[in-house]
């Protein structure tokens, strides 16, 4: 589609539209065999030969920030461009919806946040964008200390016994166990024990997955709830979790003292800090109708293992990063902890290089790699990188995946992409080549935010999404990460068994490792270690000075 005067671009499959672009891409690049099977199993992953994202990454060097993606029956546009993505995520909900994606996860979240319709979306985030006020926020840091003390202790046995831990699973559990107590005040206990309710959450984020890298509904096939193995199970995990949810709410129910939103906001969160508490607390929330479950569902899935990725990929970053890195984060965590055990929200705030190294995490490893929208009426998009005159028409029903793993490592919009290096967020930088992008400015970070967001890049960064249906737990999931981190840094030292390579990626819905993140674990002195302004000397070698001004 490369230097056509206007371009467009659209498949309706479901609206019976025959729009054929200029560029098709139906190449497959995988084996036979594995062609077979990925059709058999309707599985997009297994069908790309890896991780779809890589494929597009791949699709992304040749064919640039536009083109179009077929696989068998599904086609997709593949954005990789600030410009254009700016322009989806900032227009309506209505405009652009989440289209398959909605589809694959109304099983499991109904209409809760993230699949609901534009219609019920707008009612639902106006009741529960309260919920995560700054008071209920600052009363989490102790819950996720909580926590992380939790796995302190186990590490410290681990250290004792000098066992190999994998770091991926435990911060799964962490984080777990934290999104369980502040979603609807349930412990989860899955860092100390394992549990039937534990694994039952774990294999239904599994097929949660597998459903949204799957390219044929295999769970719609007739009674396949009762004959099929999978979602045989699957289908008594959902009893099994609704049946807890179910209790939790009629818990909460029973004993609901009705408040307006400033009174809840203003009220000692005691004994029950829970977003469930808050709900049913709030005067005019409708507790008879299914979105409250659907709501805490949602947010269960979508808040934990989002958070233990980010963990695990920036203990990855920093083991194979120069020490001289690590060294000087461990410094600033114990400065700023010095004689405490748990840090303050202020104390967050001061650690500025740790939150640095866990939004690079982040911008290397995104949770989800693409965001997935459909375009509800026909539309224009803006040519941004693409050099196409006149943009690009969009024609309505297009399923488009917007690839923040492209985005995220494009020369084109960050200096040295590749490398995990959280001092780039103090630097500039920009690109008079990309029309219409302002470029990354730290000087744009808000001091509302605990990390440079998707303004201060112009949307070439985009960790939790943008637009209107921006993530609403990005604030509580850096508070938790931070605590969490900055708990772990304060007492160990952590070292990787065997080499980065080992490591390896596959992905459903967020970025696991193939192999777990093993690890050793040694308990540190906490007096501060010495440093010899590596963080400053980046700049220096860069041309910056040393707080990253050009
Ligand atoms: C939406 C990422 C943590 C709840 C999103 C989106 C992204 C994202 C990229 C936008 C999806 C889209 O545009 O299609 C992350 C990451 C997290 C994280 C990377 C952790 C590091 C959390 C937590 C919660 C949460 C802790 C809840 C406690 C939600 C909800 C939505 C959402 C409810 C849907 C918002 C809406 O459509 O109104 N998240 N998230 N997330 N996230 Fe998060």
């Amino acid at each position: 589609i490369r230097g056509a005067a206007e371009t467009t671009i659209g498949f309706g499959p479901s609206l019976g539209m025959a729009a054929v672009p200029d560029a098709v891409i139906q190449k497959y690049e995988g084996s036979f065999f594995s062609f077979i099977k990925g059709a058999l199993g309707g599985d997009l992953q297994t069908l790309a030969g890896g991780p779809l994202f890589l494929l597009l990454a791949k699709y992304y060097q040749v064919h640039g920030p536009i083109f179009n993606l077929s696989f068998g029956p599904k086609s997709f546009l593949v954005v990789s461009d600030p410009v254009m993505a700016r322009h989806i995520l900032k227009s309506s909900p209505e405009q652009y919806c989440k289209g398959m994606l909605a589809e694959i996860l109304e099983p499991i979240m109904g209409d809760g946040l993230i699949p609901a319709d534009p219609k019920i979306w707008k009612v639902r985030r106006r009741a529960v964008t309260p919920g995560f006020h700054k008071r209920w926020l600052n009363s989490m840091i102790d819950l996720f200390a909580d926590s992380a003390d939790c796995l302190a202790d186990d590490l410290i046995m681990k250290s004792q016994t000098k066992e190999t831990v994998d770091m991926e699973e435990r911060f799964c559990s962490v984080t777990l166990d934290i999104i369980g107590k502040a979603v609807f005040n349930y412990d989860f206990g899955s860092v100390t024990k394992e549990s039937p309710i534990v694994k039952a959450v774990y294999r239904v984020l599994r097929e949660a997955e597998h459903r949204s890298s799957s390219f044929i509904p295999y769970w719609d096939l007739p009674y396949a709830d009762q004959w099929m193995g999978g979602q045989v199970e699957f289908r008594k995990d959902m009893e099994m979790l609704d049946n807890i949810l179910a209790g939790l709410i009629n818990r909460a129910v029973e004993t609901r003292s009705e408040a307006s939103v400033e009174e809840l906001e203003e009220r000692e969160v005691g004994e029950d800090p829970s977003l469930l508490r808050f709900l049913c607390d709030m005067r005019g929330e409708d507790l008879t109708s299914k979105v409250l479950r659907d709501d805490l569902m949602t947010m269960l899935i979508a808040g934990h293992e989002t958070t233990a990725a980010m963990l695990t990929w920036t203990v990855f970053g920093l083991s194979e990063s120069d020490p001289g890195l690590t060294k000087e984060i461990q410094a600033e965590v114990r400065t700023v902890m010095a004689g405490k055990d748990r840090p303050t929200y202020d104390d967050v705030f001061k650690m500025k290089k740790l939150r640095y190294a866990l939004i690079e995490a982040l911008r290397l490893y995104p949770e989800p790699p693409v965001l997935i929208r459909r375009a509800r009426e026909e539309d224009t998009l803006p040519a941004g990188g693409s050099g196409l005159k006149g943009g690009i028409k969009v024609l309505r029903g297009t399923d488009i995946f917007i690839s923040t793993w492209n985005l995220h490592r494009a020369p084109e919009y960050w200096d040295e992409p590749e490398k995990y290096d959280p001092t780039r967020w103090e630097r500039p930088f920009s690109n008079p080549d990309i029309k219409d992008w302002l470029g990354y400015n730290p000087e744009k970070i808000s001091s509302q935010f605990l990390y440079p967001n998707e303004i201060a890049a112009d949307f070439a960064f985009l960790p939790f999404g943008a637009g209107k249906r921006k993530c609403i737990g990005d604030q509580f999931a850096m508070l938790e990460a931070s605590v969490t981190l900055a708990m772990l840094m304060n007492k160990f030292d952590l070292t990787l068994v065997g080499k980065p390579e080992d490591v390896g990626m596959k992905t459903g819905a967020t970025i696991h490792t193939m192999n777990g993140l093993n690890m050793k674990v040694s308990l540190k002195s906490e007096e501060i270690p010495e440093t010899n302004d590596w963080w400053a000397q980046q700049h220096l070698s860069r041309g910056f000075s040393v707080n990253g001004r050009p």
